[in-house]
C-alpha cells in the first residue's frame, strides 16, 4: 500500500487556501454558503462583516475547532478536516470571547500556555518575560487577569496565543470593546511582534480604520459569502470616481436629465434625490465627459458634476446591503 504523503508545510506562497467552504450548525443555519479565499504568507488579512456574517465561524474552521459541512479549507499545506494536529502546532488563535483564566496571574496564564505547548522550561520564562515586556504586562505579572483593563487583558490573550510563536496567527475581534487608545496601542504592540516574529495574521473586525491601516487584504463577508475581496485600495478604486453626484441648474430637468442618464450603457444605477442626481457608473474621465455632454445636447444644464471619493464604508455598504437573500 503506498504510504501517504503528507505536504509538508507548503514551501509555497500561500499560507491558506479556502475553496467553496460552506458549513450549516445542527439547528440547520447554513452560516457559509460557499466561501473561497487565499491567503499570503506573510500578508495581514482581516475579514469584515456584519454581525452573523461568519467571520468567526471561518476563524474556527481554520483552527480546526469546528468542521466544515462542505468544501476544504487548508493551512500551511494542511487539510484543516484531516490534519489538525499539524495545523494545532503551527497556528494560534485567539477567540471573540475571552479566553484567559481570570483567576490567573498574567504569568500564570502564559506558563500554562508555555506548557501545554511543551516549550522546554529554560526557554519558557525568557519567552513569557519577552512577551511580558513586548505587550506592557510587566508591572501587571503577579495580577489576576479578572483585575486587568479589558485593553490589557485582550493583549495578555494574544501573548498567550502567540507563546509558541506560531506561523499563522488567527485574531477573532482582537479589539473588540476597546477604547480608541487601547486599540491603537494593541496594533502597535501586534504588529510589532508579527513583524518579529514573521506570522501570517488573519483577523475579523468591525473596525473598517483597523481594516485601512493594517490590513494589507480584506474580505468582506455577509450571510456565508465573500462580497467582495482585495487590497483596501482596490476595494475603494472599484467604486471610487463611479459615484458621481451631478447637481442641475433647474430642478424640473429632473426627470428629462434621469431618461438620458439611463440611455448611458454603463450606468448601473441612477437616483434622483432632490435638485440632485446619484449615479454609478464608469470610473473614467470618458465617462463624465459624456454624461455632461449628453446633457448640453438636450439643452439641460448643470450646475456642478462631482466624483465622490469612496471610502472603505463605501465598499462595505454597498456589498453587504443586499446580499442576503432568503431563498439561497
Ligand atoms: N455553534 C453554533 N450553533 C448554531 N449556529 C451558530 C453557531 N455559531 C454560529 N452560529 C450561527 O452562524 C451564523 C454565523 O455566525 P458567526 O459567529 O460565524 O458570525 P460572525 O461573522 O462571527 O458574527 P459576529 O460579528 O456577530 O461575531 C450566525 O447566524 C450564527 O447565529
Ligand atoms: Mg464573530
Amino acid at each position: 500500500m503506498p504510504m501517504a504523503t503528507h505536504p509538508t508545510e507548503t514551501g509555497g506562497t500561500v499560507a491558506v487556501e479556502i475553496d467553496q467552504l460552506e458549513k450549516t450548525y445542527s439547528g440547520g443555519i447554513h452560516a457559509l454558503r460557499g466561501i473561497n479565499l487565499s491567503i499570503e504568507k506573510g500578508s495581514i488579512f482581516a475579514l469584515l462583516g456584519p454581525n452573523g456574517a461568519g467571520k468567526s465561524t471561518t476563524m474556527r474552521t481554520l483552527a480546526t475547532l469546528t468542521q466544515a459541512t462542505a468544501g476544504t479549507a487548508k493551512v500551511l499545506g494542511f487539510d484543516t478536516s484531516t490534519e489538525s494536529s499539524q495545523i494545532r502546532q503551527k497556528i494560534g488563535y485567539v477567540p471573540q470571547t475571552k479566553c484567559s483564566d481570570p483567576y490567573a496571574s498574567v504569568r500564570d496564564n502564559l506558563l500554562f500556555q508555555a506548557r501545554v505547548y511543551r516549550i522546554r522550561r529554560g526557554e519558557r520564562m525568557v519567552r513569557i518575560d519577552q512577551l511580558m515586556s513586548d505587550f506592557g504586562l510587566m508591572d501587571s505579572a503577579s495580577c489576576m487577569a479578572s483585575q486587568l483593563s479589558g485593553g490589557m487583558r485582550r493583549r495578555l490573550e494574544i501573548a498567550m496565543g502567540i507563546v509558541h510563536k506560531p506561523t499563522l496567527l488567527l485574531l477573532d475581534e482582537p479589539t473588540v470593546g476597546l477604547d480608541p487608545d487601547a486599540r491603537l496601542e494593541l496594533w502597535d504592540m501586534l504588529t510589532k511582534a508579527v513583524d518579529r516574529d514573521k506570522m501570517t495574521l488573519v483577523f475579523s473586525t468591525h473596525y473598517l480604520d483597523e481594516v485601512d491601516q493594517y490590513a494589507s487584504k480584506v474580505a468582506i463577508i455577509d450571510a456565508g459569502r465573500v462580497m467582495a475581496e482585495g487590497s483596501p485600495a482596490e476595494l475603494k478604486r472599484c467604486i471610487e470616481g463611479k459615484m458621481y453626484t451631478v447637481e442641475l441648474a433647474r430642478r424640473s430637468d429632473g426627470d428629462a436629465a434621469m431618461e438620458i442618464i439611463r440611455q448611458i450603457p454603463r450606468v448601473t444605477r441612477a437616483l434622483q434625490i432632490g435638485g440632485k442626481l446619484h449615479i454609478t457608473g464608469g470610473a473614467d474621465h470618458e465617462f463624465s465627459q459624456q454624461l455632461s455632454q449628453l446633457m448640453k445636447s438636450t439643452n439641460i444644464e448643470i450646475l456642478s458634476l462631482q466624483v465622490a471619493q469612496a471610502s472603505l464604508g463605501d465598499v462595505y455598504t454597498r456589498v453587504t446591503t443586499k446580499a442576503f437573500d432568503p431563498s439561497a
